[in-house]
């Protein structure tokens, strides 16, 4: 498939600026479309959600049809499957939370020294409940692996440690 690439990025007006983003989750543009559908929302609505009152019912409406909208886009089964968050930081730590209570003492999470700290942090709180972490060292040979046998790389390595 080809992309027109400059009629992209014209969608975007924040690349007119001339300056280069290379930190995407730190200040991700947004196109044309979505700063107006912002304005929109800030100036008809931008009220609590489940109230009994037109700017409510307006805020709700734009999430159901954000969530069924990335529900579509990621094939996912329902839009109850979207949830979206302040951050990806804050989102990890409320998995880490929630999934904490179903680990046990001796139970570890992997992550890698290539993870974002966002990835790693949420992870490390759990070790004041004596859930252990471990930081996997990837070597380069591990890129050129299926992702099928990671679990038994991983496994050989936490037996050499
Ligand atoms: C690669 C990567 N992952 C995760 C994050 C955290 O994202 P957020 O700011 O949504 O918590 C960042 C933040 O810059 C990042 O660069």
């Amino acid at each position: 498939m080809n992309y027109d690439i400059n009629e992209i990025r014209s969608h975007f007006p924040s690349l007119a600026s001339g300056a280069i983003f290379f930190d995407n989750p730190g200040g991700t543009q947004v196109s044309q479309a979505v700063i107006d559908a912002m304005i929109a929302y800030y100036t008809t609505a931008n009220a609590n959600t489940h109230g009994a009152f037109e700017t409510s019912r307006r805020t709700d409406e734009t999430i159901a049809a954000g969530r069924a909208a990335l529900a579509d886009f990621l094939n996912a089964r329902s839009s109850n499957e979207i949830i979206f968050g302040a951050n990806m930081t804050t989102l990890t730590f409320n998995i880490a939370r929630a999934l904490g209570r179903w680990l046990n003492p001796g139970d570890e999470i992997i992550v890698t020294h290539l993870d974002h700290d966002a990835d790693i942090s949420p992870w490390l709180a759990l070790q004041e409940r004596t859930i252990a972490r471990w930081i996997w060292q990837i070597s380069k040979s591990i890129f050129r692996q299926k992702p099928g046998s990671l679990r038994s790389a991983a496994r050989r390595t936490r037996s050499a440690r």
